[in-house]
């Protein structure tokens, strides 16, 4: 799609603050230019932000706004881990690709070393902004904590993606589902867990809402992977930004390499109705979501 679904434009939170909110923050530190040259160029450089965007939804979901910091720092925080993420996905050790965000990939530009070194710092600063941005601990604790453990579970899942090592019994679709869970979607529930414990900090948790959040993290998370793969299979790198038809040649486990292009459409349009579904205990103000997933169920790029 080239522009997105109507409906999730009326929702859409304005991300340029983010953006904003990450370049001031890098311009504080004390670290050497060529570093900071290089986390400016992965974390601000393109993308489409769907994960602060997401955290921003989740928390309006639960009666919060997008100028609590806790929503706000919580959005900068899980963008510079997905930054990380792609910085290290890229390199030759990896995925090898030379295109991201339309541009060439962090390693190409500033060579392999400084791609190792920018994914680390990004990887450390994610934590560290919600400690230096928030004055409440037991908030900037709560949401580390979050964002700490999807973290292991996305170099889990990376690694399963890369090198296997998944346990002997799974069926060929329970190995997909656990590498897709993992190097994808623990990231997704946890943008929705930290948007909502911060949109609900100062009314006090409710569990039972942080659960629906949770279950169309989940749901989102794994369609957007599936999502991710058909257009590997579908898509040109003029349009994605990225290179595509490379999963089937690095023998990648993907959807549509394992069941085809029509039945994994019917996955995520299973898994969409299911992300839809979680919902409901949230009422209307949780139609940000629902508009959002809409968006990762059509999207082209
Ligand atoms: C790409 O994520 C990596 C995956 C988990 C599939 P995005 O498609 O959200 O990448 P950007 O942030 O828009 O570049
Ligand atoms: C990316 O999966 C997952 C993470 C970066 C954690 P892919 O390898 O499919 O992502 P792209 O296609 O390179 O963006
Ligand atoms: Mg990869
Ligand atoms: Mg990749
Ligand atoms: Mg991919």
């Amino acid at each position: 799609m080239t522009q997105p679904p109507e409906s999730f434009a009326a929702h859409a939170p304005d991300v340029s603050a983010i953006e904003r909110l990450i370049g001031d923050y890098l311009i504080g530190l004390s670290l050497p230019d060529s570093l900071r040259d290089g986390i400016r160029y992965a974390v601000l450089g393109g993308g489409k932000r769907l994960r602060p965007t997401m955290v921003l939804l989740a928390a309006r979901a639960v009666g919060g706004s997008d100028s609590d910091d806790g929503g706000m720092v919580a959005a900068a925080a899980v963008e510079m881990f997905h930054a990380f993420t792609l910085v290290h996905d890229d390199l030759p050790a990896m995925d090898d690709d030379d295109l991201r965000r339309g541009r060439p990939t962090v390693h190409i530009q500033f060579g392999e070393a400084m791609a190792i070194l920018v994914g680390d710092c990004l990887m450390g600063l994610s934590t560290q902004i919600l400690c230096d941005r928030l004055d409440d601990l037991e908030l900037s604790g709560m949401l580390a904590a979050e964002l700490s453990r999807a973290g292991t579970a996305v170099i889990a899942g990376q690694v399963h993606d890369t090198l296997g090592d998944l346990p002997a019994d799974l069926d060929p679709l329970e190995r997909l589902n656990r590498i897709h869970r993992n190097k994808t979607g623990a990231l997704f529930t946890a943008s929705c867990r930290m948007g909502g414990i911060a949109g609900m900090w100062s009314r006090g948790v409710d569990p039972g809402h942080l659960g629906a959040l949770t279950r169309y993290g989940e749901a989102t998370g794994l369609m957007f992977q599936v999502v991710d793969d058909l257009l590997d299979v579908e898509q040109s790198a003029e349009h994605i930004g990225k290179r595509t038809a490379k999963d089937e040649e690095r023998g990648k486990l993907t959807y549509p390499g394992l069941m085809g292009v029509a039945a994994s459409r019917e996955a995520v349009e299973r898994l969409h109705g299911e992300a839809v579904a979680s919902l409901e205990v949230l009422g209307a103000a949780a139609d940000g979501l629902r508009a959002l997933a809409e968006l990762f169920a059509v999207r082209t790029r």
